[in-house]
């Protein structure tokens, strides 16, 4: 390798430009690697807001219900909020909301063939070291003549409620309680950190 104590005032220059080109591009869009139209960006900002509604509302309503009757008693009550509020953020934020994972316990949230694709990218980034809490990608996805916006975002393991659940250690009738209501449940095992899935945001392009 060559090595030069004073590098040239061109190479100085190269790596000054280099180096704004990268914080502008960081800057206008973290986590992207295209710039979307500007259209794209106000469908991020909706579905990204549509996550962030989601994943609160859903976490506060599994909360309570551990508080009143311990996890046992929220699964059912999980089985019943989890759909009806992704159905009432999909109303409120004109968009189509829902999550799934690489690993479900209800087989109605398993992935479509772009979910699947951006949930093992996600794997692999993670894996390089990404951030969960800002992992998320979107995409303009044409089949057969139509267009739909597409976007996914991350949804971490934490470790409170989280692995009450989808851990490795449940209780005796937490684990009952899982396989009477979903006997192919595949959601258990999981760490704090690891990807537990993502919420996934479909909205038809006109
Ligand atoms: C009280 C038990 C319980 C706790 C605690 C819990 N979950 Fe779940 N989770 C469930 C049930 C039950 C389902 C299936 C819901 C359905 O039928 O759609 C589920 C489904 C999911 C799904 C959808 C994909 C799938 O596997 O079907 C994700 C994502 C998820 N949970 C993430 C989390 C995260 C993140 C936390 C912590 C903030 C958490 N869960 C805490 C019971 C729980």
């Amino acid at each position: 390798m060559l090595v030069r104590n004073q590098p040239s005032k061109r190479a100085q220059r190269l790596a000054v430009a280099g180096s704004v080109l990268a914080a502008l591009v960081a800057g206008i869009q973290p986590g992207f690697s295209e710039t979307p139209a500007p259209d794209t960006s106000a469908r991020i900002a909706a579905a990204r807001a549509a996550s962030k509604d989601l994943g609160e509302t859903l976490k506060g309503q599994l909360v309570a219900a551990i508080k009143s009757g311990g996890p046992a008693s929220a699964i059912p009550v999980c089985k019943t909020i989890a759909p009806a509020i992704g159905n009432e953020t999909s109303t409120k934020h004109n968009l189509s909301i829902r999550r799934t994972s690489l690993k479900v316990r209800n087989p109605a949230n398993a992935p479509d063939a772009f979910e699947l694709r951006v949930l093992e990218d996600f794997v692999k980034k993670l894996e390089a070291g990404a951030d969960p809490m800002t992992l998320e990608h979107s995409e303009v996805v044409s089949t057969n003549g139509v267009s739909e916006f597409r976007y996914m975002k991350a949804i971490p393991t934490a470790a409170e409620p989280c692995l009450a659940c989808h851990g490795s250690d449940l209780k005796p009738e937490v684990k009952a309680g899982i396989s009477k209501l979903y006997p192919d449940d595949k959601a258990t095992g999981f760490k704090a950190g690891d990807l537990r899935g993502a919420f996934s945001v479909t909205q038809k392009i006109k």
